[in-house]
């Protein structure tokens, strides 16, 4: 099999985000032009966001509408970003693939942050309507998640649970488990390059690029 473009192969959702960490505004534009760019059902374009950067009002707005669980990490990410959709298009049809165009939108704004050498983390356990009424959203707009963004640092300053999830081995279903047909048959043929995992441990992945955790075990 070819080998993935190291911008996926490399990506990973973490928590932990260092604290002090800030992106210019540059960088965050970036992100948003690269969701701007992120393809629609019939080019509808029904992606809207808001961008709290850490410490400012709107990032305490954004933060406040969390899930008590993921407030235990996300506020050390640079930046929150509410992904909300639009309901409605110009001429008031709905727009029934809009959750499908953010998501994708917000795929593409992932890959550009890690052209930036930063991390995502998507969530989707949010208050939509405190989201709506602390950022003074318009009712046609729905938020449907939040997106950290930041540069990973040291698991050691979470919690030892959430450590624990951080340096764990990711796992992915087979190849063949998600295809149909004749592939799905090829695929099935024992194959390293197509195995469950993609076998980089986590801890391995900090030891490789932050030296500083070692400790890790
Ligand atoms: C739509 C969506 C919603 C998610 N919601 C949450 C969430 O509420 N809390 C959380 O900690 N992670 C959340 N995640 C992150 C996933 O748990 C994570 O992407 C998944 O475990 C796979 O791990 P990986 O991204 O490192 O490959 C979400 C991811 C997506 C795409």
């Amino acid at each position: 099999m070819a080998e993935l473009h190291h911008l996926l192969a490399d990506r990973w959702s973490p928590r932990s985000f260092v604290g002090t960490h800030t992106m210019s505004e540059d960088e965050v534009d970036s992100l948003l032009d690269a969701a701007r760019w992120a393809p629609s059902a019939a080019d509808s374009q029904p992606c809207r966001f808001v961008v709290g950067h850490r410490d400012d009002e709107t990032h305490k707005r954004i933060f406040a509408n969390l899930a008590p669980a993921d407030q235990r990490w996300a506020g050390r990410a640079a930046v929150l970003i509410v992904a909300a959709r639009l309901r409605f298009g110009r001429t008031d049809a709905a727009l029934p693939y809009a959750d499908y165009d953010l998501g994708q939108a917000v795929a593409h704004l992932t890959v550009q942050a890690m052209a930036l050498g930063l991390h995502v983390r998507q969530v989707v356990d949010i208050d939509a309507a405190g989201l709506r009424a602390d950022l003074d959203l318009p009712d046609d707009m729905t938020p449907r998640t939040v997106t950290a963004v930041g540069m990973v640092g040291d698991p050691a300053q979470l919690p030892a649970d959430l450590r624990d999830r951080e340096v764990r081995l990711r796992r992915r279903r087979p190849l063949a488990e998600l295809l149909l047909g004749r592939d799905r048959a090829r695929l099935a043929e024992p194959d390293p390059q197509v195995g469950a995992a993609r076998g980089e441990d986590r801890a391995d992945w900090f030891r490789a690029r932050l030296p500083q955790f070692m400790m890790i075990t």
